[in-house]
């Protein structure tokens, strides 16, 4: 199957999905890299692979509508099945959601429902929690809401900073967003009537 890939930044959960994928027995390969931003860091990694990485600037476009535009025109020419929003922080318009419903996932660094939004290891710790952890989603219109595939746990540990909590759950993040597009990918996992459905186990 064929895997784009949104960023924004950094990219180390783009670079996790990249190095899953150079397993032969992974069920999919990533076609393209996209960012909003031309400085990403991750654009340079994923040319370091030999990935076709695109900038899109939204500082180029008047609207959000036009910059998705230009968005989808790239994604049109790439045709992937499934898209990885990694760190992508723009939001993205209804139209465009609908268009890959099913097909188009992203991370974020809390066990949602809690902690939609920014900042989430500082409320974490704010709130007195013992856990924290990530989760990998269905993108719907609804930011950081969406069915949930799969998630991850970890400990805050006393004396836990936002910095060092986000630096141990990044590893945790890194594990579990190949895996969950794994599930997608070979089917473990797909959306039916807006929820998550398991294929079941013989
Ligand atoms: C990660 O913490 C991810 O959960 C959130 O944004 C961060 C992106 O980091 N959505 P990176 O660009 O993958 O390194």
């Amino acid at each position: 199957k064929r895997i784009a890939i949104l960023i924004s930044g950094r990219g180390s959960n783009m670079g996790a999905i990249i190095a899953a994928c150079m397993d032969p027995n992974f069920p999919g390969e990533v076609k393209a890299v996209l960012s909003n931003r031309p400085d990403a860091k991750g654009l340079e990694t994923a040319r370091r692979y030999d990935i076709a990485a695109h900038a899109v600037d939204q500082k180029d476009f008047a609207s959000r509508e036009a910059h998705e535009r230009a968005v989808l025109d790239v994604l049109g020419a790439v045709e992937p099945d499934v898209i990885c929003l990694a760190g992508y922080m723009r939001l993205l318009t209804p139209d465009f959601v609908r268009r890959f419903e099913g097909r188009m996932i992203n991370i974020h660094p809390s066990l949602l429902p809690l902690f939609p939004g920014l900042d989430t290891h500082a409320r974490a710790i704010a709130a007195g929690m013992r856990v924290h952890g990530c989760t990998v989603h269905y993108v719907t219109e609804r930011m950081d809401e969406g069915p949930i595939i799969a998630q991850a746990a970890i400990a805050i540990e006393p004396g836990d900073t936002a910095e060092t909590l986000a630096d141990r759950l990044l590893r945790a993040e890194h594990r579990l967003y190949p895996h969950a597009l794994k599930m997608m990918l070979t089917g473990d996992v797909r959306m039916v009537n807006g929820q998550a459905a398991y294929r079941r186990r013989a």
